[in-house]
């Protein structure tokens, strides 16, 4: 687990695109996760990104974990819920209150403590990355919220 380089955005925006083709998750493009490469981390076996996630800061008291993905080989040995809890670290280093996620697989991130919201619950500043989505207004993504003791 480490935080993602710049040589690692080409293989991070493959394996997104490539669940996001099969509508797992959502789409990234090559420019935004360029210019948000701060929030990833990446797992890499030799120098191949094997996964990856994003704790991305929404507001003074709100972060996201977004674009969470694990090649289809490597799933199910513990990486996804690493990721979670390398993220959820963050948050807390970072000193926010909640973190947040929208997500098509509820109840993996159940696991780690998640409760399911309404998505309503969350800021109208969240919506303004909804309104360029190729899927609003008829995305069933669900919210889920997390909060940490800060
Ligand atoms: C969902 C995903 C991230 C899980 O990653 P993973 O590395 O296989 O998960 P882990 O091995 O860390 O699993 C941790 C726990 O979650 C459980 N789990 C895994 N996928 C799950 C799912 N879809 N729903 C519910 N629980 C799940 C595992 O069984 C494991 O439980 P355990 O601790 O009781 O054994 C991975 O399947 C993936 O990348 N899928 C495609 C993209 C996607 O859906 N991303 C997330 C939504 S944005």
């Amino acid at each position: 687990m480490e935080k993602a380089r710049i040589s690692d955005v080409t293989q991070m925006h493959e394996l997104i695109n490539y669940f996001a083709d099969r509508d797992e998750m959502l789409p990234r493009p090559l420019s935004e996760i360029y210019e948000n490469i701060r929030d990833y981390f990446v797992v890499k076996q030799d120098e191949r990104v094997i996964a990856c996630a994003a704790l991305h800061v929404s507001w003074s008291d709100l972060a996201e974990v977004k674009s969470l993905a694990v090649a289809e080989d490597s799933q199910e040995q513990g990486i996804g819920a690493q990721l979670v809890e390398a993220c959820l670290r963050e948050a807390r280093e970072l000193g926010t209150s909640t973190v947040f996620c929208l997500t098509y697989k509820p109840g993996f991130f159940e696991k780690f403590g998640f409760s399911q919201a309404e998505k309503t619950e969350l800021p109208h500043k969240i919506w303004g990355e909804c309104y360029r989505c190729p899927k609003f207004p008829d995305c069933n993504e669900v919210a889920l919220i997390y909060h940490l003791e800060v």
